[in-house]
């Protein structure tokens, strides 16, 4: 088969995915006239054309100033609703989501309001299509410890439908030491932990995440090749990194496809994973990440196989689970 109809029809998992960063210019549009929200674009093309970014910090300003149109269920729901669309006509058959709480919360808007909005989407897709789903819930960490503490608790009536928390947003600066507590706290409580590390900032910031915050997967991580005992730490604990080429090229992480080192980590034997990340804000879901592997870094069938192979073993999906799709 080829290897294009291979990506395609592969049953994948994504693993690193903000669903605030799937809002589409066209929904963003329609959310701003219903709720009068004005935004600083006189339409579509012009939002759209908006999305060039020279940093991580560029991009979220945007980001942030995007999800301020989401403000009752239905957004959350239709959000989530085109999300999972996608998922199915990318034959994903779990996913992960990443959620942010505090940009929802920091301007009024309550977890009665995103929490059922995105569940009725969720309870949808499973029984439309079958699709198996966990939430993340990512902590801001330009904002202070005490803020992602008072986020764990208020979500505690959620408990139930979260599977693990993370971190996101300004790398740089804003170190995992930062985030002890609430980590702590957080595994005491049964979630899995993942954190942004080795986007942007240094592979330091990736030993924090390991040895301080104990996470269970790294998002991103690519620059854990700048060293060499990192390296062999993450291959011999087989710890998985959510590797997300398109938005590392967006945000300026490497200069083009080319460069990207996803195939030299897979190589060195890493547990790669490939995923979209802010899919509306850098120009493709999850196929079109594993086909801009094929197109610009002349991605062989065993690489996508073993990329594939990875999504679900780096999934928090339980072993049986796992093993029905490897
Ligand atoms: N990095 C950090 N924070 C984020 C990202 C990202 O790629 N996307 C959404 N929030
Ligand atoms: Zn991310």
């Amino acid at each position: 088969m080829k290897l294009i109809h291979l990506i395609e029809q592969l049953p994948k998992t994504e693993l690193h995915l903000h669903i605030e960063g799937t809002l589409e210019p066209e929904l963003m549009w329609a959310l701003a006239e219903k709720h009068g929200v004005a935004l600083p674009y006189d339409s579509v093309e012009a939002i759209k054309a908006a999305y060039q970014f020279d940093s991580l910090q560029s991009f979220l300003d945007l980001y942030y100033q995007g999800a301020d149109v989401l403000r009752d269920e239905e957004d959350f729901y239709q959000l989530m609703r085109s999300y999972l669309q996608h998922c199915h006509a990318d034959n994903i058959v779990h996913t992960e989501i990443m959620f942010d709480p505090q940009t929802h919360t920091e301007r009024g808007v309550g977890f009665d309001v995103f929490m059922p909005g995105f569940q009725r989407a969720i309870d949808e897709a499973k029984k439309q299509w079958g699709i198996s789903v966990y939430l993340i819930m990512s902590f801001l960490r330009h904002l202070s410890e005490a803020a992602a503490i008072e986020t764990l608790n208020k979500a505690r009536e959620y408990y139930p439908v979260i599977k693990a928390v993370g971190l996101d947003s300004s790398e740089q600066g804003n170190p995992p030491e930062k985030f002890v507590k609430v980590f702590t706290a957080a595994r005491a409580l049964g979630f899995k932990c993942v954190a942004h590390a080795g986007e942007e900032g240094p592979p330091d910031y990736i030993w924090q995440a390991l040895d301080l915050l104990k996470i269970d997967r790294v998002d991103h991580g690519v620059r854990a090749e700048e060293d060499e005992q990192l390296i062999k730490r993450l291959r011999d604990s087989g710890m998985a990194l959510t590797v997300c080429p398109q938005s590392n090229i967006k945000l300026c992480v490497f200069d083009n496809m080319a460069q990207h080192n996803i195939l030299d980590l897979l190589e060195q034997g890493l547990c790669v994973t490939v995923n979209s990340d802010d899919p509306s804000y850098f120009g493709g879901y999850l196929n079109d990440n594993y086909k801009a592997l094929m197109t610009h870094l002349a991605m062989n069938e065993t690489a996508l196989v073993q990329l594939v192979k990875n999504s679900f073993i780096g999934s928090f999906l339980p072993a049986e689970e796992k093993n029905k799709w490897l």
